[in-house]
């Protein structure tokens, strides 16, 4: 059995209309003065305002910082310190999709230990305690806030560095359903892919283990059935609460596990072509499921069976890819590289970034030039073919 070490560093408060528990939440970690870290979406959405209300009412000094986009990167890291460095303040708030929540916790690094996010690319590189930080998504996607991980990109080569360290887990994740309902459909579904491929990776992750499959199997479950349901209904709040209670058990197999070859792929499809990341781990994910069949059925049965109980065991891995491969097409998103204009003449570009990507490592199946070209090539067209194994 594989071993594991594994804490609980975050305190999980989950349920609708929790948000309005900030203020007392802060109070409760001494906190005199918070420093909201949220996109101009979240302004745009209301959220902040209620986040600045609750802390207000509970006698905390709020200051905000929305000068980041999407991949937020090592200057907008540095303008974030800079603001903290004038209102000094004793805790942290990521409000946000992942890019918030990583924001925030690039500037937790700096500010608190000093130097450049460049020194804590890496794991464990704090070297001072850090702030108290409470984390409050408002999609169901990276599963940031259940993770000691921040991606930043660095602002000249955009390679994406990630930052660990258990000091940089939030203190507190304060999941509110009621916030995710104001996503937009694209961002609903992008988020959903997004955490469905994290439960789908770790579950076969050569790292994975007890805890980390634990967590991916009652992922998979919820996100399946909460994808179906909020497909039809965006309002369905049992849904959306399935959806954000499954992103952060997904985030959970990530910080207890690893991911694998659809990352690996996806990534240099984003950093060349700017494919969204739901959209590129996506489009590539069940080709990788086909491939990775060959090793993972017992695996696979199990991760489906969550979702769809009766599954045999022969056909399970392929229930699996016709299963994301449905969520992929009622979400809209493309399901081949043709459909996102990638040119068939990269491939081979393509599969030197896929070989370089750490995650990658850990695929059950051992990366090679030859089936990472494979994995491209059958996805170009999405051609589909059969299921080893
Ligand atoms: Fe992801």
């Amino acid at each position: 059995m594989q071993p594991f070490d594994s804490s609980h560093r975050t305190r999980l408060i989950f349920g609708e209309g929790k948000l309005e528990l900030l203020g007392q939440l802060a109070r409760s970690l001494r906190a005199q003065s918070a420093l909201i870290v949220s996109d101009q979406g979240i302004l745009e959405a209301g959220h902040h305002d209620r986040a600045e209300k609750s802390l207000t009412e509970a006698g905390i000094q709020v200051s905000c910082f929305h000068d980041f986009g999407e991949n937020p990167t090592s200057s907008m890291i540095e303008a974030g310190v800079r603001h903290a460095a004038q209102v000094k303040p004793d805790l942290l708030i990521g409000l946000g999709g992942g890019s918030s929540m990583d924001c925030c916790k690039g500037i937790n690094f700096v500010y608190s230990c000093g130097g450049s996010i460049h020194d804590y690319h890496g794991s464990g590189k704090a070297t001072a305690p850090m702030l108290p930080m409470i984390a409050i998504p408002t999609t169901a996607g990276t599963g940031s806030e259940a993770q000691s991980y921040a991606l930043i990109s660095d602002a000249k080569t955009h390679t994406k560095m990630a930052c660990g360290d258990p000091r940089a887990a939030a203190t507190i994740a304060l999941l509110d359903p009621l916030l995710t309902l104001t996503q937009p459909f694209s961002v609903t579904v992008l988020t959903g892919i997004d955490a469905i491929s994290h439960a789908v990776e770790t579950r076969v992750s050569t790292r994975s283990n007890a805890m980390s499959v634990t967590y991916s199997q009652r992922a998979f479950g919820m996100l399946g059935k909460g994808f179906d349901r909020v497909i039809k209904e965006p309002s369905d709040i049992e849904a959306r609460s399935m959806l954000q209670l499954g992103a952060y058990f997904a985030g959970l197999a990530i910080e207890n596990s690893m991911l694998g070859a659809a990352h690996a792929t996806a990534n240099p499809l984003t950093a060349r072509y700017g494919i969204t990341h739901g959209q590129a781990v996506g489009v590539m994910l069940p080709n990788v499921v086909r491939m990775n069949a060959a090793n993972c059925s017992e695996a696979y049965t199990q991760l489906v069976r969550e979702y769809a109980p009766e599954t045999p065991v022969e056909s399970a891995a392929q229930t699996l890819v016709s299963t994301i491969t449905k969520w992929l097409e009622q979400a809209k998103l493309a399901t081949s590289l043709s459909d996102l204009a990638i040119p068939a003449d990269s491939l081979d570009l393509l599969t030197s970034d896929a070989l370089e990507q750490w995650t990658g490592n850990f695929n059950p199946i051992t990366l090679s030039q030859a089936n990472v070209k494979a994995l491209y090539e059958s996805t170009l067209n999405n051609e589909g073919g059969t299921v080893s194994g």
